[in-house]
C-alpha cells in the first residue's frame, strides 16, 4: 500500500468522499499532469483544475504574478480555453489517475455559472466547484461571493442544471462569513471549500506605477494561513456540510492545523511553486502524527480542537 492510500487517510464526510485529504487549489497545479514527472497526481485526493468559462479568456495583460514579501499577488484574470474543449483536453486524460477531478467555475454574469452546469452534468468530473471568490476579474468572481442573494441565486440555479456535488469556494472578503455559508447551504450546496486570495496591489518606486497590468490582484501564501484557520473555524461553527481548508498552507503541519480547526480536507495552493511534491508531505506527515498521538481515522482528528472548544 502507498502512503496515499492509507485508508487512515479517508475522507468521508456528507458529499465529500476522497481516498485522501490532500486537494490542489485551482489555478496552481495546472490540469494536474504538468508536473506529473515531480507531482503524481495519484498523490492527491482531488485535483481541482484551473477555473474554467465559457468562453476563452487570454487574461489579464501581464505582469500577472509578482512575488512579494512571504507571498504572491496574482492576477491571472482567469486565462483558459473555454470550456468547449475542456472536458476532452483536461479532464479525459486524468480519469486514468487515482484521484478526483474538481472542476472550477466561474462567470461574469450569473447565467455564465448556469450554463457551465449544464455543460459539465454528464461529464467525469466529480465536483463542481463555484468560484464566487476570484478578485482578479472586472465583473462577477468576488462581486458575487461577497452578497447572500447572489451566491444564493448563483448556487440555486446551478443546482437546477447538475446532479453533481457542489463545492461553494467563498471568499474572505466579507463581514459574516456564517450569512454567506448559510445562503449557500440554503440554496443546495455540498461541500464549502474557503478562502481564495484576499485583493492586493504593488507599486514600483522607481517608475511609481503599480506592478501588475491589471492594477489589483490577490494575495495568497503562507501569510493567509491564521486568516483562514480563523475562517475555518467560524465556518466549522455554523455548518455540518463538509469543509475543505485552504490558504497558505506549506507543510503538513499547517494542513493538521486546518483539520484540527476543523476542515475535512485541505487544498495547496501557491505552495506548489515552491515544493511541487508537498502532497507527498502532507499525506506521509499526517499518518505519522495520527501514529505519534493516537488518532485512527482523519475523522477523529477533523474538527478536534473546534470540538473541544465548543461541545460540553
Ligand atoms: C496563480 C493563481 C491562480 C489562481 N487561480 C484560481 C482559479 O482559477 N480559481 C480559483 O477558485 N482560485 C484560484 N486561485 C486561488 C487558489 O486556489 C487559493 O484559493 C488561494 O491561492 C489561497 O491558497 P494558497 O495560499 O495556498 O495559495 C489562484 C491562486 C493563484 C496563486
Amino acid at each position: 500500500m502507498s502512503f496515499y492510500d492509507d485508508p487512515r487517510l479517508r475522507v468521508k464526510k456528507g458529499k465529500l468522499v476522497l481516498k485522501n485529504p490532500a486537494i490542489s487549489a485551482s489555478g496552481t497545479f495546472g490540469y494536474g499532469l504538468e508536473l506529473k514527472d515531480i507531482a503524481d497526481p495519484n498523490w492527491y485526493g482531488g485535483l481541482t483544475l484551473k477555473g474554467i468559462t465559457l468562453k476563452p479568456r487570454d487574461g489579464n495583460a501581464p505582469a500577472r504574478l509578482i512575488e512579494t514579501s512571504g507571498g504572491i499577488i496574482n492576477s491571472i484574470g482567469l486565462q483558459n480555453q473555454g470550456i468547449d474543449t475542456f472536458v476532452e483536453q483536461k479532464v479525459l486524460p486524468l480519469k486514468r489517475y487515482d484521484t478526483a477531478v474538481i472542476a472550477n467555475i466561474n462567470g461574469t454574469y450569473k447565467e455564465d455559472y448556469f450554463k457551465l452546469a449544464e455543460r459539465l452534468d454528464d461529464s467525469p468530473v466529480d465536483y463542481i466547484e463555484i468560484n464566487v471568490s476570484c478578485p482578479n476579474i472586472k465583473g462577477g468572481g468576488a462581486v458575487f461571493g461577497k452578497q447572500p442573494r447572489s451566491v444564493a441565486e448563483i448556487v440555486k440555479g446551478v443546482r437546477k442544471k447538475t446532479s453533481k456535488p457542489l463545492i461553494l469556494k467563498l471568499t474572505p472578503q466579507v463581514t459574516d462569513i456564517k450569512e454567506i455559508a448559510k445562503a449557500g447551504y440554503d440554496s443546495g450546496i455540498d461541500i464549502y471549500s474557503l478562502i481564495n486570495t484576499y485583493p492586493a496591489m504593488a507599486i514600483d518606486v522607481n517608475t511609481r506605477k503599480p506592478v501588475l497590468g491589471n492594477i489589483h490582484g490577490g494575495f495568497s501564501g503562507p501569510p493567509l494561513k491564521p486568516m483562514a484557520i480563523h475562517l475555518v473555524w467560524e465556518l466549522k461553527s455554523a455548518t455540518n456540510l463538509p469543509i475543505i481548508g485552504m490558504g497558505g498552507i506549506c507543510s503538513w503541519e499547517d494542513a493538521v492545523e486546518f483539520l484540527l480547526a476543523g476542515a475535512d480536507a485541505v487544498a495547496v495552493g501557491t505552495w506548489h511553486f515552491v515544493q511541487p511534491s508537498i502532497a507527498e508531505d502532507i499525506n506521509k506527515g499526517i499518518i505519522k502524527y495520527m501514529d505519534d498521538n493516537g488518532f485512527n481515522s482523519l475523522d477523529e482528528l477533523s474538527g478536534y480542537t473546534w470540538r473541544k472548544y465548543n461541545e460540553n
